[in-house]
């Protein structure tokens, strides 16, 4: 229970890999603020999900595109457990389009629900955890594309490099208020973003193939690590980012 009194939000926090992470930090003993912008009943279900380890979680409904949102999340932690200690800025889309394709829409709404929130996100828990004097942790779910081309999916990568120099710049401002900030970089997960890929059999062989370690990761795969962050064995690590890839990046000329 190595996050006991500790306080989380997780932006994208009632699906894929935000979802676990709600979990892993419950089971380390952390009070979470859950984000969700739909389905109210998997925040309930979540919620319960929490209570069930002995602690408890708050779904709050927020468009973490708008910096206004992401005040209510911080104003929700702070009003129901008294402190924030750690922001998990987790929420992420992405429309798979080319350069060629990619509309403004599309591309502003990657932008604002990846990276604009990211950035937001930060600013605002780390003004909290300033006040609290106690330093913190912000984690970002950034991805292997926050490095690694991937063709057709160009928004996204804009957004996941963002994220990236994002964690790296924001960790030198903020550290001497003791606020770690660091990046955990999945490649690729069984989660929703993933469906369309998971539903094609033979989608699912090149990627397998493509991957080292011969699979996709579980939720909790990435979860786990966002744990260790968040927690006193990583109280020297900031400015960069993790990747959990199964050594995909490593290998694989692309997919
Ligand atoms: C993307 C997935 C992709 C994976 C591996 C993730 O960041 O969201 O669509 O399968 O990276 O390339």
């Amino acid at each position: 229970m190595q996050l006991k009194e500790k306080v989380a939000i997780v932006t994208g926090g009632n699906t894929g890999i935000g979802k676990a992470i709600v979990l892993e930090l419950a089971r380390q003993g952390a009070n979470v603020i859950i984000d969700y912008i739909s389905h109210p009943e998997a925040t309930e279900e979540l919620e319960k999900q929490v209570a069930a380890l002995g602690d408890r979680a708050i779904g709050v409904e927020a468009d973490v595109s708008k910096v206004a949102d992401l005040e209510k999340l911080v104003a929700a932690a702070v009003k129901a457990f008294g402190r924030l200690d750690i922001m998990v800025n987790n929420a992420g889309m992405e429309t798979r389009t080319s350069v060629l394709d990619t509309t403004e829409q599309q591309y502003e709404k990657v932008l604002e629900v990846n990276l604009k929130s990211a950035f937001f996100g930060t600013q605002l828990a780390a003004r909290q955890m300033i006040k609290q004097k106690s330093g913190g942790r912000i984690i970002n779910i950034t991805s292997v594309h926050e490095d690694w081309p991937m063709p057709g999916n160009t928004a996204y990568c804009l957004s996941k490099g963002g994220m990236r120099m994002l964690t790296r710049t924001a960790a030198v401002e903020l550290a001497p208020h003791k606020i770690l900030v660091t990046g955990v970089g999945p490649g690729a997960v069984a989660t929703p973003i993933n469906l369309t890929t998971m539903q094609n059999p033979a989608a699912m062989a090149r990627l397998d193939a493509a991957i080292p370690l011969g699979r996709m990761a579980e939720p909790q795969e990435i979860a786990s690590v966002v744990a260790f962050l968040a927690g006193d064995g990583a109280s020297y690590i900031t400015a960069t980012t993790i990747l959990a890839d199964g050594g995909l990046i490593q290998s694989s000329p692309g997919l």
